[in-house]
């Protein structure tokens, strides 16, 4: 069978050129699968959601709640095609998995790129895979932001109408963005229609492309080795081959991860549709995204309103907030690999501590997130007593400012702290007449 096969497809040359890649073995290199997991899991739900969604928004008789002869409850065909997945055997359970796999895709990838970060591996010559790592992250909330618009509850609905003001404040061309965007002035009746073909055709197909060439740019230029490896083999590739040995590991961890998530979903309810009712007037009060744009949520919260014509365009906090403020963090990012070329080439995953500004950055990065996502609770925190309608906007921006630089300057202490511990471990050993273990001309990187 092998030969009849190979005679046809020259299966062996694939397999000298894929099949036998060295996979490295250690926890961290897992986080970047456990991503690819949950999109392969997000794919063959939404795949199943799909056979039940009607995507319209068009007006339908309830048939869980009809009304009277008189008056007919009418909702939208998308609101009560959600309501009947509910109501299907394993339908609310598969919306579960949906939802959650989505939460810890975007989580693992997010841990995933904190790993590259602090370990070196956006360098030369991986800067390419950093920079469509990025972009996956980016498409992957977007494709979750068009997910919840789609069962079309008022809280969908509420949410849709924030998103359609943020993209027509865009000064000059807002308008015709908005109605390009989602098809018409926010309602239109082609908005579902719309939103559902970016949902399951235009965003997974570049999530699918962008993460086919995000494997095999990885694939081509090998992982970095983790420090075990120098010990080992040095400058030499040290791995289990991906058939037989990693193949496995592979299914097991996709079986554990995949029975984690049904777990998790099976007690973790998701967005209950019902309780907010088919779209009305009824304004929502606090609605809020998913934790990570929650940070864009906080600089909206915090930047002051104003609005400033200019040349018949219009400025104002929501463009601010929603739109020009995120290209900061983002565009930091994407210059990450332009700003540390501390050494090329780099061949094993770097010891963070080795890189103190580079971790102190990468820490003071992270608490300036989480500071502006602390601030999309504004509201919480006012009504909470914790600050006041008066102080809330300058604390919080004394926080976001503050703490990162105060992150930044621990660090580094903590850091000189534990290299100065080591250093004083490493004379002690060679007093004793100790070997380092390490090869020597490269240190504990
Ligand atoms: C959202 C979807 C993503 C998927 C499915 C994904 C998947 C993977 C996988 C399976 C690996 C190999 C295993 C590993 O090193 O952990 C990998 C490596 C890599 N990823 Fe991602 N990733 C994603 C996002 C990101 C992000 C957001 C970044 C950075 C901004 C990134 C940058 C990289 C780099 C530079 C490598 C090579 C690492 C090395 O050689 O050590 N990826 N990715």
């Amino acid at each position: 069978m092998n030969q009849w096969l190979d005679e046809r497809l020259h299966l062996s040359r694939l397999n000298d050129k894929f099949l036998r890649k060295a996979f490295p073995v250690h926890h961290s290199f897992f986080l970047g699968e456990i991503t690819l997991f949950s999109l392969i899991i997000l794919i063959l739900t939404g795949i199943l959601l799909a056979l039940s969604y009607e995507p319209s928004n068009s007006l339908i008789v309830n048939s869980f709640d009809p009304g009277t002869a008189a008056k007919a409850n009418m909702v939208p065909a998308a609101y009560h095609s959600a309501l009947k997945i509910n109501a299907m055997p394993f339908g609310d359970m598969l919306r579960r998995i949906h939802h959650w796999s989505a939460n810890i895709m975007v989580a693992a990838a997010i841990i995933h790129m904190m790993r590259i970060y602090f370990t070196g591996a956006f360098k030369k010559p991986r800067e390419i895979n950093w920079w469509i790592g990025l972009l996956l992250l980016i498409f992957s909330a977007l494709t979750a932001v068009t997910g919840y618009i789609l069962p079309y509850d008022n809280y969908a609905y509420q949410t849709l109408g924030v998103i359609y003001g943020i993209t027509k404040s865009v000064p000059w061309v807002g308008d015709w963005l908005a109605q390009a965007a989602f098809a018409g002035n926010f309602p239109g009746e082609q908005v579902i229609p719309r939103i559902y073909g970016y949902h399951i055709m235009l965003l997974p197909m570049i999530l699918v492309a962008t993460t086919g060439a995000h494997m095999l740019i990885m694939i081509k230029q090998k992982h970095t080795q983790p420090q075990y490896a120098k010990r080992i083999a040095y400058k030499k590739i040290v791995g289990v081959p991906l058939i037989t040995q990693q193949t496995p590991i592979m299914l097991l961890l996709t079986l554990i991860f995949a029975g984690l998530v049904i777990l998790f979903a099976a007690f973790i309810p998701v967005h209950p549709v019902e309780y907010f009712g088919p779209p009305s007037s009824t304004p929502i009060s606090n609605i809020k995204p998913d934790w990570y744009l929650l940070w864009i949520f906080g600089a909206l919260a915090i930047i002051p309103g104003f609005e400033v014509s200019f040349l018949g365009g219009h400025i104002t906090a929501e463009f601010v907030g929603a739109l020009l403020f995120p290209i900061i963090p983002i565009g930091l990012l994407f210059l990450v690999p332009l700003l540390d070329k501390s050494e090329e080439n780099v061949y094993y995953a770097e010891n963070p501590t080795n890189h103190p500004v580079r971790l102190g950055a990468g820490v003071a990065f992270l608490v300036f997130m989480l500071v502006m996502s602390l601030a999309g609770y504004k509201p919480e925190l006012i009504a909470s007593g914790l600050l006041t309608s008066g102080n809330a906007n300058a604390i919080l921006w004394i926080m976001a400012l503050l703490l990162p630089a105060v992150a930044y300057f621990l660090t580094l202490a903590i850091v000189r702290g534990i290299r100065s511990l080591r250093e004083a471990d490493e004379r002690d050993r060679l007093a004793h007449g100790g070997h380092g273990g390490v090869t020597p001309g490269h240190s504990h990187d």
